[in-house]
Order: C-alpha cells, then structure tokens, then sequence
C-alpha cells in the first residue's frame, strides 16, 4: 500500500519537473528564435555614412546575397574594404585586407581593394608619346609612374549610384579631368560592382575619352583566403592559365621580352603552392602573366585555393593579363582594424590588366583609347568552397 504522504511527494515531483521543462522550453525556443533573427540575411544593398574626402561625403555600401554573403565597397577610390563568404564549415569570415573605417585608407596603404586608374602598374619614367606628342606623368614610385600617378582612381571620390534589380549593384562614376596626372583627355569612367546569388562578384569597366589617352583599370584587392591576416598566403594554391609573362627590369618596368613560363617558378599552369618556388623569385612574384586568350570574351584566368579553410576563387576576365603579385612590400608597419600587423604575403593580388608599360612597348597590346571608342572590360571573382 503506498503511504498517502508519498502520493503528495511524488504529485509535488511531477509538478515540478513540469515547471522545470517547461521554463528550458521557453529559454531554447527564445534562443532559436534569437538565432534565426540573427540569421536572418537582408538581400539587397545598404548604404552608411562613412566620412568625408576632398570635401565631399563618403559612403559605405554593402551588397548582400541570398546565401549571406557579403561585399563592402566604398565610393571613396571604388575601394572594396571587405568580401565575407563562408569556408568549408559555413562559418563567415572576410577574405581581403582592409579597414573598419575611412581613416585607414586617408593614411594612404598600398591601394587595399582599391579601384586602379588612369593606368594599372607602372609606365617607365612617367612618360609616353602620342603620335609625336610627349606627355610627362606624375611620378610616384621612384622615376617611375605606378598606379595613376601621386592622386590615381583610387584616392578620389566617386559619384555612386545603388540599384537592386535582379541583384545587388553599385555603380560608381568619376571624371578623371584633361591633364590630370599628366594625362590628356577628359575621361568619363564608370565602375559597376554586382553580387549575384551564385556568389559571384563582378566587376564591370567603362571610358570614354574627348581626347587619346592610356587607360588600363583594375582593382588592387589583397586576398588571404583563410580570412587569417596573421597567416601568410605561401601555403595557398595557384593556377593561372598562362603560359607566358612579362619579365622585369630592377624597377618593376617590363624589359618588352614575352618569356615562356615552362621549367621556371612562374609555371603556375598546373595548380602549385606559392611559397614552393617563391624563394628563386628575387623580391617575390610582382609579374604580368599573359592569359592563354584567344579572344577579348570573358574566360578563365586564374584559381586560388586554400584547403585549410577550404575556399576557393576563380577569376575570369576579358584582359589579356594578370599582374601577380605576393604582397612582398607589406613590412607589418601597417595594423589591421583590430591592430594586427599586416606582414609580408599576408595578402596576395591578382589585378585582371593590360601589359605594364604597354604605352612605351608596341609589342604589346594597346591600352590607347581614342575619342569616339569605348573601353569596356569585366572581371568576375567566383567563390566557393572545396571540402
Ligand atoms: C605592383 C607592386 C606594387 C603594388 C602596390 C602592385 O600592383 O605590381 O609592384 O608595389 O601594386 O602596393
């Protein structure tokens, strides 16, 4: 017979422990909820204040797509200040150098995911002839002309335009005045960023002149696929189909040869570590690659993967080279956002391009717009994931 006092304990017991689930329920359904909320993705584009340059606003944009992926681009030099997407364990994290604010730019580091102009890389002596007409650049990189000059593409603010038809998109334009950095002509230049839901980034180019001019744009972002600023990129993987490049003199300046890449460190037409031959490179891998074009279509240029976070990008382009290069001037003298030195190879570039110096070598491709033509070019950066 069961005691009547053992009923009541036992009644008590199970009220309790009903009042026990009951209350862990609310706190896991209030979490779960709370997660959700925190994974809720707002598709589209969004816009803060970022800071003023040159006396005009400065925005930040950030352009989001179904699976939460997510670019930062700002209208000041067309910069891409950080690209987050997911590595093999779906956990997000930003893949390119950059800055949490406006002020890590103004100080001016080696163009971070900026917009590239008038001219991508170098033009020896800063000087070049059109026709019988010699026009003299600004120089910035010893008596050499890197990059646009002492105030290039990338240190300017760009009128922007934010869109979201069939996907996110961010349209900048700027006038890159006559005489600008030595430049002739008034050049109109249009920079169009779109983010599909594919995670694929592309990046469209378009110019026109009122006069001749040189115009070779790209952007200048510095990939560290593991998302890791304090690792070095030499255990990433490269491919890039070509099978030639352009070698250099001591002052980066193309010496016009177009050199086979087979049984030397730039043989990176089967996919290798960077740091396997980088040592036999003096400074490291700073070269134009010429593509294995046929055709100015977009197609196929080069694959960089990490295997230990297991991202990977794959980078198409209408251009007909890819400038290389292993980050080999950052020194740490640069901190991150979050104060962590930016060291030698702690990012890597890979800037879709025309030839270095090409103005100064007719063997090479022209870059040479003239009044009445269009410059157009694109470039697509593919993310995904090898497991
Ligand atoms: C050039 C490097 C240069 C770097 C700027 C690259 O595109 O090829 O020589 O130092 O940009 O930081």
């Amino acid at each position: 017979m069961i005691h009547s006092k053992n009923i009541i304990a036992v009644k008590q017991l199970h009220f309790h422990s009903i009042i026990f689930f009951a209350v862990l329920i609310f706190f896991s359904s209030c979490k779960e909820a709370k997660k959700n909320n925190e994974m809720q993705i707002h598709r589209g584009i969004t816009k803060i204040n970022w800071g003023t340059a040159d006396d005009k606003p400065v925005y930040l944009y950030t352009l989001t797509n179904k699976d939460g992926m997510q670019v930062k681009i700002s209208n000041y030099g067309g910069t891409i200040t950080s690209i987050i997407v997911a590595d093999k364990n779906d956990s997000m994290g930003n893949i390119v150098l950059g800055f949490d604010s406006l002020s890590g730019y103004l100080a001016k580091p080696p163009y971070f995911g900026a917009t590239i102009g008038r001219y991508g890389n170098r033009i020896a002596d800063g000087k070049f002839k059109i026709g019988d007409s010699l026009y003299r650049l600004a120089t910035n990189n010893g008596k050499n002309h890197l990059h646009g000059g002492i105030k290039g593409f990338d240190k300017v603010v760009w009128d922007a335009a934010a869109t979201v038809d069939s996907v996110p998109e961010l349209s900048l334009h700027y006038l890159s005045k006559d005489g600008e950095e030595g430049y002739p002509g008034n050049l109109q230049v249009t920079v169009k960023f779109w983010l599909n839901d594919d995670n694929e980034l592309s990046i469209e180019y378009a110019a026109q002149t009122d006069k001749p001019t040189p115009v070779n744009l790209t952007n200048h972002s510095y990939f560290n696929l593991k998302g890791d600023v304090t690792s070095t990129i030499l255990e990433h993987t490269l491919m890039i189909d070509g099978d030639y490049y352009t070698p250099v003199d001591s002052s980066l300046i193309p010496t016009g040869e177009i050199k086979s890449v087979k049984k030397t460190p730039f043989d990176f037409t089967q996919a290798k570590k960077i740091g396997e031959r980088i040592n036999e490179v003096k400074g490291g891998y700073d070269h134009n690659f010429v593509l294995n074009k046929k055709n100015d279509s977009l197609q196929l240029a080069a694959v960089l993967t990490d295997s230990s976070s297991g991202r990977q990008l794959t980078i198409y382009t209408t251009e007909p080279g890819i400038q290389f290069y292993s980050g080999n001037f950052l020194d740490g003298s640069i901190k991150s956002s979050d104060g962590k030195p930016i060291d030698q190879h702690s990012g890597l570039c890979l800037e879709t391009q025309h030839f270095p110096d090409s103005p100064n070598e007719p063997g090479f491709p022209s870059t040479l717009l003239k009044p009445g033509t269009k410059y157009h070019s694109i470039t697509k950066w593919k993310f995904s994931v090898v497991k």
